[in-house]
This record gives structure tokens, C-alpha cells and sequence, in this order.
């Protein structure tokens, strides 16, 4: 079949998960519209939007899903993970709580997916330079203790939130 052109199509579903108000849904939104919203109000229920990438010249779909940290306001968890591939996992560097939840959002991601899927733990707001309260080596320290990826990001300033979802992308691919 030399020369001819594989049209192959993937998609890949990504979710979303933190702690309410760590910047999950700016994240995304920075990343799939360039935009940011400095009053967001929290998410109601799964929203989600596909964002197409050339990875090694094919086209690679993300499908990425943004639902509330608050767990009154969730989507349904099992079928929220079910069929994800990847995961963002999200704390606030500004906010020590947030940072001390990722273990249990860790395992809640592993009781209702795959153990396989390719995650990242991201450390969001690193423009709030003067309200940090988890070091960038603290941060590093526990994604290499799981043997996770991280990146520190702000949806803000845009720092990272590319690098952020693309090494998802890239490692699932
Ligand atoms: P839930 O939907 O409740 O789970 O919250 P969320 O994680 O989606 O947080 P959201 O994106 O709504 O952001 C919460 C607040 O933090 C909003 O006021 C955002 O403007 C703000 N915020 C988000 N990202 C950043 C950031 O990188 N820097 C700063 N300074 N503020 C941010
Ligand atoms: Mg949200």
C-alpha cells in the first residue's frame, strides 16, 4: 500500500478531576478557546469538548471531560470515568487542602478505571506567587512517588496548559 494515505481516526477520553475551584474548567477552557474566566462559577453536572490535535501527522481527537469537585454537584462517577484513557488530576498550589486530596482522587480514578490510564498531576495558579503553599518540589515529589507525570500550569497567564494536555495526548497515543 505504498503511498498511500492512512486516514485512521482516534479519540481519546480525558477527564478532569480536583478538588472544586482548583481551575479544572479554566484549564480547559484556556486550552480548547484560548479563554479564561476570572468569576467561574462551579460546574453542574459533565461538560465536556473535543479538541483535535496532529500528533506524528495523524489527527487525534480529545474528547476532554470537566465535571464539579464538589460532590454535590457530580456527574454520576462511574459512568464519568468509564472508557478514560487519560486523567488530569488538579490541586491549587495556592491551596495546601487541595494538594493533600489527590491521593483520594488518585484512587478514586483507579477503583473506576483502568489502571493503565496515562495521568498527570497538575499543580494549577502559579501566577498567585506571593499565596503558595505547596512547593513546586512537593509537587514533583509525589507524581514521582507514583510514578505519574506533573506540571505545574496557570489557566490564567496560559503557562503549561498546552504542555499540560498534550502530554496526556502523547502518552496515550
Ligand atoms: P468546580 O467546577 O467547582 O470543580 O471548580 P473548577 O476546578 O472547575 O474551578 P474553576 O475553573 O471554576 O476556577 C475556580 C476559580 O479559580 C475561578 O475564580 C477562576 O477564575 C480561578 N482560577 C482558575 N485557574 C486559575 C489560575 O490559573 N490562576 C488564578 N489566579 N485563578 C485561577
Ligand atoms: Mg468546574
Amino acid at each position: 500500500y505504498a503511498g498511500e494515505e492512512q486516514t485512521e481516526d482516534y479519540l481519546f477520553k480525558i477527564v478532569l478531576i480536583g478538588d472544586s475551584a482548583v481551575g479544572k474548567s479554566n484549564l480547559l477552557a484556556r486550552y480548547a478557546r484560548n479563554e479564561f474566566y476570572p468569576n467561574s462559577k462551579s460546574t453542574i453536572g459533565v461538560e465536556f469538548q473535543t479538541q483535535t490535535m496532529q500528533i506524528d501527522g495523524k489527527e487525534i481527537k480529545a474528547q476532554i471531560w470537566d465535571t464539579a469537585g464538589q460532590e454535590r454537584f457530580r456527574a454520576v462517577t462511574s459512568a464519568y470515568y468509564r472508557g478514560a484513557v487519560g486523567a488530569l488530576v488538579v490541586y491549587d498550589i495556592s491551596r495546601r487542602q487541595t494538594f493533600d486530596n489527590i491521593s483520594r482522587w488518585l484512587d478514586e480514578l483507579h477503583t473506576h478505571s483502568d489502571m493503565n490510564v496515562v495521568t498527570v498531576i497538575v499543580g494549577n495558579k502559579t501566577d498567585l506567587l506571593d499565596a503558595r503553599e505547596v512547593s513546586t518540589e512537593e509537587g514533583a515529589a509525589l507524581a514521582e512517588a507514583q510514578n505519574i507525570y506533573f506540571v505545574e500550569t496557570s489557566a490564567l497567564d496560559s503557562t503549561n496548559v498546552q504542555l499540560a494536555f498534550q502530554t496526556v495526548v502523547k502518552e496515550i497515543y
